[in-house]
């Protein structure tokens, strides 16, 4: 019954997306969430989508052209450490979204990394709209990981209260290195 944090972030975009939002995915992948962010926003919305593996950006594109939700979509090929470049007021964006870790079926040597991903949270965050979210999904089994992880959760544990709720979810009977979800709400 309990859902997994993965699931709970996409329950969690279903109650903050609606109709003609701009989202951001910060790491696209394979593309899972910006399948999920282009259904919410559907073609009157915008998503914008940032990968550096081109193998990543093509596999995406596949999934998103088979389920024909490729017109709010714009994937670029490059760090979502110029999330702060895009053209887009503050206040104006109602979810960012980022998969931490290695490309499934990819190079595993290529990771997101602590500086990056700290600098792209720190630019994402005045890019909320009220009630808007920043989702990680933080995957820190890999060499590397626990280093990143350690650097998100020191960054937005000290976010204030007054203007942030940050969550953390995730199981905590598990074995190894159970992936856990950080949820951040702008008041
Ligand atoms: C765990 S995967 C994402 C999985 C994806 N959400 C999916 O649905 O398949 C992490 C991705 O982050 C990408 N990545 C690594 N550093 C990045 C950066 N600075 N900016 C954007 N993406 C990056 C990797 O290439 C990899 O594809």
């Amino acid at each position: 019954m309990l859902q997994n944090p993965l699931q709970f972030s996409h329950t969690l975009l279903e109650q903050t997306v609606k109709n003609g939002d701009t989202v951001i995915d910060a790491t696209v992948g394979n593309g899972h969430d910006t399948l999920k962010l282009a259904s919410l926003v559907q073609s009157e919305g915008k998503v914008y989508g940032y990968d550096i593996q081109e193998q990543a950006i093509e596999s995406a594109k596949l999934k998103l052209e088979k389920a024909k939700l490729t017109k709010p979509i714009e994937l670029m090929l490059k760090g979502h450490e110029h999330i702060s470049d895009l053209p887009l007021a503050d206040s104006s964006v109602s979810a960012v979204v980022f998969n931490l870790g290695y490309l499934p079926s990819g190079d595993k040597s290529i990771i997101t990394t602590p500086e990056t991903t700290v600098s792209a949270i720190k630019s994402s965050l005045p890019l909320l709209k009220k009630g808007g979210l920043i989702l990680l999904m933080i995957y820190h089994g890999h060499e590397g990981g626990k280093e990143e992880k350690d650097a998100v959760s020191d960054c937005v544990s000290q976010l204030p209260q007054k203007e942030f709720n940050v969550l953390r979810y995730g199981f905590i009977n598990q074995k190894n290195t159970p992936p856990f979800l950080i949820a951040i709400e702008k008041k």
